[in-house]
Order: structure tokens, then sequence, then C-alpha cells
């Protein structure tokens, strides 16, 4: 079937599993930036940004935090895979955000990362999809 207008009930699920794509990856960075902070006591920054780029919405959240150590890196999008404490993490964001993004919507997510410096991720979506979530009435 193509192209028929999406019901009200598959804009809301489209905005519900996009909402937790983009609470998931901040969440992640202040969790990164802890492990870099919590020795010196001071701060680190998180930056989310979003741009259009022709037919396409770019979402970035780039922080200041430790760095994805290497041995995890090809791990990190498998469900169920966390370097975290029992309790903090569930290894279930990235899965989550790649089976979103990529599997369902159609976009990509990367992420470019520097030991000590920090990292970035970046969705990039559709522009259709990301206009659907954005109409969709929150409830
Ligand atoms: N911004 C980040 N900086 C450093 N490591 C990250 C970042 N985001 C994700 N990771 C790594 O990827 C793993 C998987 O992330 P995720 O799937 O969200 O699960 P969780 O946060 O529950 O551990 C994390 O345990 C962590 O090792
Ligand atoms: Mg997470």
């Amino acid at each position: 079937m193509c192209c028929s207008a999406p019901t009200e009930e598959a804009l809301r699920l489209a905005q519900l599993d996009l909402n937790q794509v983009f609470l998931n990856l901040p969440i992640n960075a202040a969790h990164a930036i802890r492990d870099v902070v919590k020795d010196i006591g001071s701060k680190g920054k998180i930056r989310v940004a979003t741009r259009a780029d022709g037919d396409w919405v770019e979402i970035s959240v780039t922080d200041s935090g430790a760095g994805i150590p290497e041995a995890v890196r090809s791990k990190i999008f498998d469900p169920f895979r966390t370097t975290k404490e029992v309790g903090k993490g569930t290894g279930q964001g990235l899965a989550l955000a790649r089976a979103v993004v990529v599997d369902k919507h159609g976009g990509t997510l990367t992420y470019e990362t520097e030991m000590g410096k920090g990292t970035a991720f970046r969705i990039r979506l559709p522009l259709a999809t990301a206009q659907v979530a954005e109409m969709a009435p929150i409830r």
C-alpha cells in the first residue's frame, strides 16, 4: 500500500519511538561526561543541534565525555551491550535507536568519537519522517 494518509495512531507511534531515541542520546552523553568530570569537579558540555539538509533532517548530540573505547565500538549497537554498572545501563538505547532510525524510518545513525575528547552521534532522517514526528499530537 502506498501513500495513504497516516492515521493518527501511526503519527503518535512515530513520535513516541523517535522521542525515546532523542532522550537516550543525551543521557548517554551525560553518563560519558560523568566518567570524565567525577574526579576533577568541572562541568562537561552536551550540544544538541538540528539542521535541514535538502530532503533530510540532521540531529546531532555532541558531548565532551570520555569517548568510546575502541574495543567497545563494534558492539555498541548490539542489544543488551552495556559498559555501565547494573542499574545504570540496560544496553538497549542504541539498539533501539538503530531499529527506529535506520530500520523503521530509513535514516542513518552514525558517530565519531575520540578518547578523552568526546563523542558525536548523528541522526539523519528523511524530512517526511521528521515532519510526521513533529505533527503528531502528544498524549
Ligand atoms: N556518548 C557516549 N560516550 C561514550 N560511550 C557511549 C556513548 N553512548 C554510548 N556509549 C557506549 O555504548 C554503550 C551502549 O549504549 P546504550 O545502548 O545506550 O546502552 P546503555 O546506555 O544502557 O549502556 C554504553 O554502555 C557505552 O559504553
Ligand atoms: Mg543508553
